[in-house]
């Protein structure tokens, strides 16, 4: 029997776009899924770019207004791989359309726009989630089932940082293909919205509410040249962020985001502290989760380095034989999976857009603390 489709419509074949159409395109072959997506259309405003992108991964079209792209009747997803400041637009007219909305992160540039977009998704009852991917690294899901199961028992601390260090040069200028994230227009924030945003998401699921942030950011390059302007403009966007947080289970948070730790590139580590274990999690060696149990017989405790790679391993089954390792463009993979399914099942993958939101919520009381420089309840 042929499967149903799924018509995606993607805008934006950038990094994401790439790391989006490779999930879409792998999922139906290690996944069995209620519906069969096909990359129906490609959408950027460059048509000369997009062409090739739209070639090279098998979309059968392109358009380059992405208002066209949801006028389509053969679009069923609108998936959003666009710069921030495009999400919330595009979000409320596909779902005024009826259209599925996957979008990235941050939802919005911040969280009255992400309500807007939550809105929209709930009152036009459309599926729909953000690409918060990092909960789909399986040593990450093997860490959110040790604590549902009560291994970490209560937790008093979550530790997360997320490092990089590409603008140290203030010669890099703002704004513009592949500098947006510098543009405090189009980003919404700096690495409060773009780094922290998934260090944020991952806690929220991993470790319950935050209620409370004192924050402090800064901008070490103060003027940088503007790619679309072509003049020296005053730089909006956060360089470095870091908060303390007050969760509502009664843990103490601490986070850290920048682009200036010079020798590090995507270096985003979570600890988590519990009276029971604690674990231990880092970005460039993904498949690990490193774990102490305090119940283990005295001499020989210590901390594991368990290898994320056997069959009863969340999704490690659906890949290939134990200890045989996987990378970051399979948590795309899984969360494209999760998402299909869930449409079959009816029942929505998470992070939805309302979930999202929590995120959001969190930024925006990181950046309104850093001003205030005063505690700051999280809406
Ligand atoms: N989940 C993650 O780990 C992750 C990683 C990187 C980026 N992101 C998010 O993904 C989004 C895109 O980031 P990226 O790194 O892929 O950016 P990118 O600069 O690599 O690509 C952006 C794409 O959007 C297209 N675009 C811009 N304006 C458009 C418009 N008006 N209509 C149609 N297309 C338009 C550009 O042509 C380009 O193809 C951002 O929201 C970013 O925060 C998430």
């Amino acid at each position: 029997m042929t499967k149903k489709t799924l018509g995606i419509g993607m805008v934006g074949y950038g990094f994401m776009g790439r790391a989006h159409s490779n999930a879409f395109a792998q999922a139906p072959h290690f996944f069995d899924l209620p519906f069969k997506p096909v990359l129906k259309a490609a959408c950027a405003r460059d048509a000369n770019k997009l062409k090739p992108f739209a070639d090279q991964w098998g979309y059968e079209s392109t358009e380059t207004d992405w208002r066209k792209l949801i006028d389509r009747k053969d679009i069923d997803i609108i998936d959003i791989a666009a710069p921030n400041n495009m999400h919330m637009e595009i979000a409320i007219a596909a779902a005024a359309a009826g259209k599925i909305v996957m979008c990235e992160k941050p939802l919005g540039r911040n969280a009255a726009e992400s309500r807007k977009m939550v809105d929209a998704v709930e009152k036009a009852k459309v599926a729909n989630m953000v690409w918060y991917n990092y909960r789909r690294i399986p040593a990450v899901t093997l860490a959110k089932q040790f604590i549902d199961e009560g291994k970490l028992g209560k937790i008093f601390h979550y530790r997360a940082k997320f490092l990089q260090d590409w603008t140290i040069s203030a010669d890099l200028p703002q704004g513009g293909q592949g500098l947006w994230r510098l543009d405090l227009g189009v980003a919404g924030s700096g690495v409060t919205g773009d780094l922290l945003a998934h260090c944020i998401d991952t806690s929220l699921w991993l470790n319950g509410g935050i209620k409370q942030v004192v924050g402090m950011t800064e901008t070490f390059i103060k003027e940088r040249h503007h790619n679309l302007t072509g003049k020296t403009e005053k730089v909006g966007i956060d360089d470095a962020s870091l908060f303390l947080a007050r969760y509502e289970n009664g843990s103490l948070g601490n986070f850290e985001a920048t682009r200036y730790a010079r020798g590090h590139k995507a270096l985003y580590t979570l600890e988590i502290n519990g009276e029971k274990a604690s674990i231990f999690w880092d970005l460039h060696d993904l498949h690990r989760l490193q774990y102490f149990d305090h119940g283990d017989e005295g001499i020989t405790r210590g901390w594991r380095s368990i290898h994320v790679t056997d069959g009863d391993h969340p999704y490690m089954g659906k890949w290939w034989v134990p200890g045989l390792q996987i990378g970051y463009e399979h948590s795309f993979i899984h969360q494209a999976a999760d998402f299909i399914q869930g449409l079959g099942d009816g029942k929505p993958a998470s992070p939805t857009f309302r979930d999202a939101l929590a995120t959001d919520l969190v930024t925006d009381a990181v950046l309104k603390s850093a001003a205030s420089k005063q505690w700051e309840n999280v809406a």
